[in-house]
């Protein structure tokens, strides 16, 4: 997969299926799998980190992080997310940021938002970097939004919703990832565009589906947004083995004699 690939996925009607990624393990774990490609995101500084935004994320962390999915998953298609103002500081800044990004072994870049880096975006695509847009909730402006609200829900923001997409398709974007906006909006949007959409809380209709990969295992204890439908019980089975392992060690059953060395 390229993102070329993507955008004839979507004139072949194929759905596309992205899955988020942090490490080395779960990085050669969906390895094996035909998931189309790995966003490594800034969803990091929650998940993994535990803050409670993404604003904390910066390149050197997103550098590590692609690095490690890289190591994992050396076949597997590689967006890795533009941090917080990583992006803002000008054309030269978010050059630097992504060939960071790039050098560490992503394929493809994504960033939110549109109106005022244009052109950021036109030259990072021009310049051979494969840029994936991201509209609706737009996570590091949390704090703009005053919290995490579905986006779009008034004909004005929808409007503007729909404008940035076609902003971003013409200035060379590869895909567009809507999260949290209307199911209708989310339709009309990848209707009217070339390139696909990627919905996350965003309805059925866009050309693939994202998820958080903690959220897909049931490994969020605690938070579950209404979109991230849990594929695996992972919490229960986790908490499950810690406690047998817990058990062992104190009833004196772990490890075994085959568990240790003569
Ligand atoms: O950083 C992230 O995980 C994202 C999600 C919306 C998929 O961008």
């Amino acid at each position: 997969m390229d993102s070329k690939s993507f955008i004839r996925a979507k004139t072949e009607a194929r759905k596309l299926c992205i899955v988020t990624c942090y490490d080395y393990t779960f990085a050669r774990l969906l390895s094996k799998t035909a998931i189309d490609a790995i966003l490594v995101g800034d969803s990091a500084g929650m998940v993994i980190h535990g803050h409670s935004s993404t604003l904390g994320m910066n390149v050197e962390l997103m550098r590590l992080h692609t690095e490690a999915v890289a190591r994992g998953a050396p076949q597997h298609f590689i967006i890795a997310d533009m941090p917080f103002l990583s992006f803002r500081k000008g054309v030269s800044a978010a050059l630097d940021s992504a060939h960071t990004l790039m050098i560490a072994g992503a394929h493809a870049v994504k960033l939110e938002g549109v109106d005022g880096h244009e052109d950021a975006i036109q030259r990072l695509s021009q310049s051979g970097i494969p840029v994936m847009g991201h509209l609706g909730l737009q996570p590091q402006s949390i704090r703009g939004y005053g919290g995490y609200k579905v986006q779009g829900r008034t004909g004005e923001q929808a409007r503007d919703i729909l404008r940035q997409a076609v902003t971003l398709e013409t200035l060379g974007a590869f895909a567009v990832m809507l999260e949290c906006i209307p199911a209708g909006l989310a339709s009309e949007i990848t209707s009217t565009l070339h390139i696909p959409t990627i919905g996350i809380g965003a309805g059925p209709d866009c050309d693939g589906q994202v998820l958080v990969l903690q959220d897909l295992l049931g490994l969020n204890i605690d938070f579950q947004p209404k979109f991230a439908r849990p594929f695996f019980d992972g919490a229960r089975g986790v908490l499950a083995a810690l406690a047998q392992f817990d058990q062992a060690v104190k009833a004196g059953t772990f490890p075994s004699s085959d568990e240790s060395y003569s």
